[in-house]
């Protein structure tokens, strides 16, 4: 058995002998790339030095890097995809080559001292040449040289590396894999095939090249060794083990799970559930706890955090695992992390404050999108078998990019999530529709916040839209109730609750705040759009509109009309419709003063 410690300090022990001198991780949000969300390699934070920029800490450096990789983050939860990794990496800052990198590979797989691996056991990869570079003979010599024999050594044209941007310093690259001693899989078996008989864990890359952002290629000033070596990965073929999350790395977190979930990771129902939850919340706690750290939302990394959150909580939920666990799990792997990413535990505080705001916000409207989407689901089965005897029938598929953005948009569920619940269902998602609300949606916000609507909210986050759009339902529902001469004194909306002040000189009854709430609520139900128009202000007081509002004759004033409940002269903004604001709930009613009443209510989620 070798721990992770292990490696990491032997990994740092034998380049400092070999006088690399070890720096700190960089941070996994980088700094001067906008191609990328995040750090996806150790080369990555080094590429001004690669291109010929002095490094601080001189020409032979190694380091543990944090690095995260998403474009797989659907794969999580089978044996090996991990959205964050971290990579063991040394380099050669146009100082040694092949001539000393390949034997010090060699040494570190092989000397008992560091990994004490087989040499029959490895197989290597090298350069077959293209028109940029010739085949690399030398590297392959040299692993010869070394006692790798002839027979391991596999010749390939793939064997070249750069950024997933396919920009930046590049070259010819030298692979490193385990035989796991399976039969090939058939004669022309070699390291690229997936069969799992060979199992990468180092990768040498000798860089000379750079891709230009024209996509012209030059020849680098100087000669760089870039090499990583993915640490989980390499745990787990050096152990023995069948996943990456069958190492040391998980298994606390795992044990967790199944002690609060009463559940077995053994079980294969809810395998990838446990690996899911394990994977993405070491993640998040990254994210957030980096020297950069970020929280999540509805824009690039956040997105991606927010993603992994509420992917990981869905699961959870699948092993009945109760709320209130994430802090928990996170300080599983900050206690873990600690000594190599020192800023986790400086931010240990933050991370559990945004993952316990994050869970408190989507659990407000899982159970009701969870809810939404059987509706959308049956809807579509009960359309299916309606028309399934109608001519140039055709099953429908798909979600609608519609209730897609419903889902997004009103029930905080992403995308990919929605794709993953109705995959698990057997069907699709219309993207491109989604894509169309969302971008529809996004030109209103913006309006929005260019101030266009002189509303005067104090926070325009789409719960205090909602409890604003509910304001206007409840002074319907007054008026509806106690005649038209009822009307605003006062309001104030945060994303949490409303208060509303209007003319009105006892309290109401029991009765009355439930005839109130069901006034409200009907219009909830009836799923009414919340429409906006513009007229001359004489005009929209001829039409019945009222407010508080007062303005010259001809001067155009924006009312939001509620179906024929509400004709309303508002800045805005408001919900889109009134379904929304999903159930509305008086809370308290109180005196403000003689003839002025207050009742203060809430969205209610449950
Ligand atoms: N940059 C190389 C890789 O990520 C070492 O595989």
């Amino acid at each position: 058995m070798i721990t992770r410690r292990e490696l990491i300090d032997k990994w740092f022990e034998f380049f400092k002998s070999k006088k690399h001198v070890v720096i700190p991780s960089a941070s996994v949000i980088p700094e001067n790339d906008p191609t990328v969300l995040f750090t996806t390699a150790g080369m990555h934070p080094l590429v001004p030095y690669l291109l010929g920029q002095t490094h601080p800490k001189g020409k032979r450096i190694c380091d543990v890097q944090k690095c995260i990789r998403t474009g797989d983050i659907d794969e999580v939860g089978d044996e090996s995809h991990l959205t964050f990794f971290e990579m063991l990496g040394n380099w050669s800052l146009g100082d040694y080559f092949k001539n000393e990198m390949i034997p010090w590979s060699y040494e570190f797989l092989t000397d008992p001292k560091y990994l004490g691996l087989d040499k029959n056991k490895i197989a290597v990869t090298v350069f077959a040449g293209n028109d940029i570079a010739p085949r690399d003979e030398l590297t392959a010599n040299l692993w010869e040289s070394q006692g790798i024999s002839k027979d391991n050594i596999y010749f390939l044209k793939d064997n070249w590396w750069i950024l997933g941007s396919g920009i930046g310093p590049c070259g010819a690259d030298s692979e490193m894999f385990i035989d796991s001693g399976k039969p090939k899989c058939s004669p022309k078996c070699n390291p690229s095939c997936d069969c799992g008989k060979f199992l990468e864990i180092w990768n040498d890359v000798f860089m000379e090249f750079k891709v230009n952002a024209d996509k012209s290629i030059t020849k680098l000033t100087q000669k760089n060794v870039d090499t990583g070596m993915g640490l989980e990965r390499t745990l787990c073929k050096l152990n023995g083990v069948k996943s990456v999350f069958d190492t040391e790395i998980f298994a606390p977190t795992i044990k967790y799970c199944e002690n609060i979930s009463g559940k077995s990771y053994d079980d294969e129902n809810y395998k990838p559930s446990f690996r899911i939850i394990a994977d993405h919340l070491r993640t998040a706690t990254i994210i957030i706890g980096d020297e950069n750290g970020i929280s999540p939302s509805n824009v690039g990394q956040g997105y991606v955090l927010r993603r992994l959150i509420r992917r990981a909580i869905r699961h959870m939920k699948k092993l009945d695992i109760p709320a209130g666990h994430l802090g928990e799990i996170a300080k599983i792997y900050i206690e873990y992390f600690k000594l190599d990413y020192p800023e986790l535990k400086d931010n240990e505080n933050k991370i559990i404050e945004e993952l316990n705001k994050e869970e408190e916000k989507f659990l407000k409207t899982l159970e009701l999108g969870n809810k939404e989407f059987e509706k959308v689901i049956n809807g579509i089965e009960r359309k299916n078998q309606f028309m399934a005897n109608q001519p140039n029938f055709q099953k429908e598929t798909q979600i609608s990019g519609k209730s897609a953005f419903r889902l997004y948009d009103t029930f905080g569920f992403p995308i990919e999530l929605t794709e993953e619940m109705a995959k698990e269902r057997g069907y699709g998602v219309d993207i491109a529709g989604f894509n169309e609300a969302f971008k529809q949606h996004q030109e209103l916000a913006r309006t929005t916040n260019a101030g266009v609507f002189k509303g005067g909210l104090a926070d325009d986050s789409i719960w205090t839209t909602r409890l604003h759009t509910a304001c206007h339902l409840l002074l319907a529902g007054l008026r509806h109730m106690f005649g038209t001469h009822i009307e605003q004194k006062g309001s104030n909306i945060t994303s949490e609750r409303l208060r509303f002040d209007f003319n009105f000189d006892r309290k109401l009854t029991d009765d009355e705040v439930k005839q109130l709430e069901d006034f409200v609520n009907s219009a909830i139900k009836k799923s009414i759009p919340v429409e906006r128009v513009e007229l001359p202000f004489a005009e929209a007081k001829r039409k019945g509109a009222y407010g508080v509002h007062k303005a010259e004759e001809n001067e155009l004033v924006s009312i939001y009309k509620i179906g024929d409940l509400d004709f309303q002269i508002c800045g805005g903004p408001h919900a889109k419709n009134t379904s929304e604001l999903i159930n509305f709930k008086i809370t308290k009613q109180e005196a403000v003063s003689a003839g002025v009443r207050r009742i203060k209510a809430v969205i209610n989620y449950k």
